[in-house]
Order: C-alpha cells, then structure tokens, then sequence
C-alpha cells in the first residue's frame, strides 16, 4: 500500500463535486452536497476493510455470515472542515467512533498547530479514516497522521474531497503507508495554499464563515 491514491470516480461523486465547487452555490446547498458526497465516498474508503464470519441465526436457520472485523472503525476528523464530511460517513458507518484532532493552519507559515486530540480507547483494535476536506500543502494532514500514529491505531486511510500533486506528494513522502482516497487531483495551490482551482475554503463554506 505505499503512496496509494484512490480517486472516486463515480459520476454521482463528479456531479456534486462540480455542483459544490461553483462558487454561486449557496452555505445550505454545499453543506448539504459534503454530506452526499462523504457517504458515497464511504463505499470505496471502507470497500477493502477486513471482514470475519460470525455464526447467526435467520428467522428459518443457522448460518455463518460476515461482518467487519475488530473493533468499531474510527472516524478522525480534523477540525473544523472534517466535521463537514463526518455526518454522511457516520450515515453508513453509524456505530463507528469519532476521535477529533484540532489543528489550524498559521495564516503565514502555513504550519498546522495542533489545539485538541481525543481518541476512543482501544485503538490498537480499530482502523482509523481521517478525514479533511482538503489535502492541500500537506501539512495539516501530515501533522494529524504523525499524531494519530501515537495511539497507534491497527490501520489509517486518509479521505479527502480535493488534492493536488503538492499536496499527496508531502503526504506521501512522510506516510508511504497511509493510503489516500479522494474526489479530484487539481492542478496545484496558490501563494495562499489554497487548491486551484478548488473550491476556496472549505470550511467557511461548509459553516457560512468569511
Ligand atoms: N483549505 C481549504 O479549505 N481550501 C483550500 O483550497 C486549501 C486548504
């Protein structure tokens, strides 16, 4: 799995994709559009998750049949964009766990500081999803991934919405092992570090903030 990237290509996902990337769609619709997207997304983050066969009982008879095996998946969010994506993933996965890793971006530096950490117990048994909107210098992904690594979790993927060549190599160069799943690989990001084309700030237009 070193430096594997997924792109989704499914046209459901492209069609809101381009809806949210609009700039004239509305804090309502785009949220609303993360959601739809994050739970299709869901299908293919957790399509290769292991499974084990338990023994059941149907109405008619006995059966061995699967499910996912281990402890509950753990959803990991980074604050606060990735709370936009949690809720439709949390739809199809709605007895997974949530840890939250609070980082901002210093408006000069572009380097992630990290303001909150909190992870369910029992992570050695869980497989971890981190999930942030935008992988756009890398930096935030990569300080997020090097912390979670501590709780050492069984397995991590990273999901995303957007990336860019910048971005998925930086992320790659430190965590070769950490498979990365996304919508669209953009061309690159502005002297901001803002993706480019985009879709601007994600999390100001999931929350209605300037
Ligand atoms: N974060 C965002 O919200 N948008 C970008 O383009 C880059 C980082």
């Amino acid at each position: 799995m070193q430096g594997e990237v997924t792109v989704i290509e499914h046209p459901l996902v492209q069609h809101k994709l381009t809806l949210a990337r609009r700039k004239s769609t509305s804090t309502n619709t785009f949220s609303r559009l993360m959601g739809e997207i994050a739970t299709l997304m869901a299908y293919e983050v957790t399509r290769e998750m292991p499974m084990q066969e338990i023994d059941i009982e149907t109405p008619i008879g006995p059966m061995r049949s699967r499910v996912i095996d281990g402890k509950k998946i753990v959803f990991v969010p980074i604050l606060r964009a990735g709370l936009g994506f949690l809720e439709g993933m949390r739809a199809v996965v709605p007895g997974a766990r949530v840890g939250h890793i609070g980082l901002y971006r210093d408006p000069k530096t572009l380097v992630a500081v990290e303001y909150y950490f909190k992870m369910p117990q029992g992570m050695r048994n869980r497989d971890a999803i981190v999930i942030d909107p935008m992988l756009a210098t890398g930096n935030s992904a990569v300080a997020a991934v090097e912390r979670l690594k501590e709780a050492s979790p069984r397995s991590i993927r990273f999901v995303c919405l957007l990336t860019c060549p910048e971005g998925l190599e930086h992320f790659h160069d430190k965590h070769p092992d950490v498979p990365v799943f996304t919508a669209a690989i953009d061309p690159g990001l502005n002297d901001h570090g803002y993706i480019v084309p985009g879709l601007g700030d994600a999390g100001d237009r999931i929350f209605g903030t300037k």
